[in-house]
């Protein structure tokens, strides 16, 4: 499948309804997350045929893109039950048959009983701003813990330090994969722009 298409599929994908803000549930462009598995998939080789984890899968614009693209499974995994509703009509609509949900709290799931269950785990994390400072790394501590090769994630280009700084201390190898501009719509009330532009980081770790 051609860039082009998979982010024009993409575009399809239904998204939250009355968003949360306290989840952070801010969707994924279709282009970002296009742009994002393309490059899984063709530079890495790490969504075809593999057991994929999507944490955080909100509506599930990752976990289809990764179906799309021949994931031999991908699980998604969110609190919400809404978007999960949401995410289970977009399966329908698209008549995948290799996605699957998990409605769980990542702060509060037993990683170790999934530990390396997953060949790859993709995922946009809360990026841990609206009174849940650290969630971000906490995505990231699940995510390192229940993947076998590969953890593909979005951060704020700003905590790129602090993360590097975590993935040392966790003997995790980290590599910066592509620097992106990520558009919020101005979904929430207290959004005074028409839209907020974050500089953003896709990282590549590799556990140990
Ligand atoms: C930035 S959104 C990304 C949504 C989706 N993956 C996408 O790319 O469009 C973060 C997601 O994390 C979920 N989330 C927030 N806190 C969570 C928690 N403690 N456990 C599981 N999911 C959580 C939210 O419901 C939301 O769907």
């Amino acid at each position: 499948m051609k860039l082009k298409e998979l982010e024009s599929c993409l575009q399809q994908v239904d998204t939250f309804e009355e968003p949360k803000i306290l989840l952070e549930q801010y969707p994924t462009s279709a282009h970002i997350a296009a742009c994002m598995l393309y490059t899984i998939h063709n530079t890495f080789d790490d969504i075809e045929a593999k057991l994929v984890a999507d944490l955080g899968c909100g509506c599930g614009v990752l976990s289809i893109g990764a179906a799309m693209l021949e994931a031999g499974l991908c699980v998604g995994f969110d609190i919400d039950n809404d978007a999960l509703d949401v995410f289970r009509r977009n399966a329908d609509e698209f008549e995948l048959s290799n996605v699957d949900l998990v409605q769980c709290d990542l702060c509060c799931l037993k990683t170790e009983d999934y530990r390396h269950s997953f060949d790859t785990v993709i995922m946009n994390p809360p990026f841990g701003t609206k009174h849940n400072q650290g969630m971000d790394m906490k995505f990231l501590r699940a995510a390192i813990t229940m993947a076998k090769k590969a953890v593909y994630s979005l951060h704020k280009t700003s905590t790129r330090e602090h993360i590097q700084k975590k993935a040392n201390d966790w003997g995790v190898k980290m590599e910066v994969i592509a620097e992106l501009r990520y558009d919020l719509p101005a979904s929430y009330k207290f959004h005074k722009k028409k839209s907020v532009s974050l500089n953003i980081l896709h990282t590549l770790f590799q556990p140990g």
